[in-house]
């Protein structure tokens, strides 16, 4: 009995499971509730006192979102900022931005986008990532796409594409004619907007593509 090895001790073995699975259990106890209040979602209140969470309240469609490098974190991260007009507007409430996004969530969804884009990580590689495709150089004033769909915003460019993406085609591999109202694009803009507003770690972070096809590198 004394010089029984503690590799072959029961006891040993029965104490060490008991204190690694309530080690464990505390852990990812500690881990949920870590992660419910990183993904909760702002309101309003919180985008007019300036507090940033990482997913913004639905308004967040009534400011301009930018893409910068944080060299602290060591990658780009969604800066929102002054108003900026949304389909003409900048003063959605948050019953209306809601209601926007909603749609726009129920369109995606039902024409599965994911079958073919990404979304915040879920998702096929077929064609772009859609995480952050609202800050796609190519949608902006000085990128090709809003002079292609002839028209004047990002938001409304966007819509016009998705409306009529097999007018647009700007890769080797083109997005299908998908049936999408005008109605239906405007929240599924105002739902690429609000993503592109959620801090995601920099992730992803390469808008080479589009750009690239376009520019024929
Ligand atoms: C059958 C595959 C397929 C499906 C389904 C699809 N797309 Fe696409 N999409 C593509 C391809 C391929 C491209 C790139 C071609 C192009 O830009 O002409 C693209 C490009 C895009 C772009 C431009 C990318 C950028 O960087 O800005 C957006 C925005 C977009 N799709 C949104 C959507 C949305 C929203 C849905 C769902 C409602 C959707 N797509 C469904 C294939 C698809």
């Amino acid at each position: 009995m004394a010089n029984k090895s503690v590799w072959r001790d029961n006891r040993f073995w029965r104490r060490s499971a008991t204190w690694i699975t309530g080690f464990a259990s505390v852990l990812l106890i500690w881990l949920t509730l870590d992660t419910s209040a990183q993904i909760s979602m702002g309101n309003d209140a919180d985008l007019t006192n300036g507090v940033r969470k990482r997913v913004p309240g639905p308004t967040v469609i009534n400011y301009k979102i930018t893409y910068e490098f944080d060299a602290k974190r060591g990658h780009e991260v969604p800066v929102i900022g002054e108003k900026e007009k949304f389909f003409g507007r900048d003063d959605y409430s948050e019953e209306e931005a809601a209601a926007l996004l909603h749609l726009g969530k129920l369109g995606v969804q039902a024409k599965n986008c994911m079958d073919c884009h990404t979304l915040l990580g879920n998702g096929a590689y077929y064609a772009p990532d859609l995480t952050k495709a609202w800050l796609d150089p190519a949608w902006q004033d000085d990128g090709p796409m809003q002079a292609m769909t002839n028209q004047a915003t990002k938001e409304e460019a966007i819509a016009m594409f998705l409306q009529h993406p097999d007018e647009y085609p700007t890769h080797a591999r083109m997005m299908p004619n998908l049936g999408i109202t005008a109605k239906e694009a405007k929240g599924i803009v105002a739902f690429l907007k609000h993503m592109s507003a959620i801090d995601t770690n920099g992730f992803p972070r390469n808008f080479g593509r589009m750009k690239g096809a376009i520019n024929g590198k």
